[in-house]
């Protein structure tokens, strides 16, 4: 997979250097390529932004800095890249939408700082690629580059041979197998920690006792944390019984 990252603070990335996603790139797996936008910038200032038409605090992103940066990123590019633009206004980012990016060949990420990239740069860019305005939540960072990095960790994570266990990446939260719930806690020795006992149940070897024992704690920690799965997850009988209960 190639990656190519657009910032004005290329050192943020480092981060993506380190751990499982720093040994794929490593090795060659994952191509990275980290842009500084004020390389696009035309005066010696090297600025990229202005203030805004309409009026309004802040400044926005010029549209021709980054109309350059990006030609000139996708301009060897075999094919169409992704072009990802994280924003608070952008669609919601899910595990699906990480598996969907999982399986691009090319990705481009584009970001903003200040109030944002002037729209039209998206607009322009979506005439020649898929675009993909990205939200991680509902809070305001200053800039996209935190965004990028929760973005590529989630889907790196996906691409076969850059997780180190390929068990891990199916068994978490939002996994098919299930349905929609939170996973449920985990336990490790000692047996008693602190006066807190592991639940009997997983001492034991009855491995279906041990299913349901997780299935429960799931249903429960979704309603309590989660209650908007609940409507989407997939219940049957005996589930909606632990719940009601
Ligand atoms: N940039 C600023 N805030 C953001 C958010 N919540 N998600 C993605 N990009 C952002």
């Amino acid at each position: 997979m190639r990656i190519d990252v657009v910032t004005i603070f290329p050192r943020y990335l480092d981060a993506l250097r380190e751990s499982l996603p720093g040994r794929a790139i490593a090795d060659g797996r994952v191509s990275l390529a980290v842009h500084d936008l004020r390389d696009w910038a035309a005066d010696r200032h090297r600025t990229v932004d202005d203030t805004p038409y309409g009026g309004g605090p802040g400044m926005v992103m010029k549209p021709d800095v980054w109309g350059r940066a990006l030609d000139s990123v996708v301009a060897d590019a075999e094919e169409p890249p992704i072009l990802v633009v994280p924003t608070p206004a952008g669609r919601p980012f899910t595990q699906a939408v990480a598996a969907e990016l999982a399986t691009a060949p090319h990705l481009v990420f584009a970001c903003g700082r200040y109030e944002g990239i002037d729209q039209r740069v998206m607009v322009d860019a979506a005439r020649r690629l898929p675009v993909r305005e990205i939200s991680i939540g509902d809070y305001v960072l200053n800039g996209g580059e935190v965004a990028v990095l929760v973005v590529l960790e989630a889907v790196l994570r996906l691409v076969p041979g850059v997780l180190g266990n390929p068990r891990s990446a199916g068994e978490d939260s939002f996994a098919d197998h299930l349905g929609g719930l939170l996973e449920a806690p985990s336990y490790t020795r000692p047996a008693v920690y602190r006066d807190l006992p592991v639940p009997e149940v997983l001492l034991g070897g009855n491995h279906a006792a041990i299913d349901r024992f997780r299935r429960d704690e799931s249903l429960r920690r979704t309603a309590a944390h989660r209650p908007d799965l609940l409507a989407t997850a997939e219940l049957d009988d005996r589930d909606r019984a632990v719940l009601a209960a």
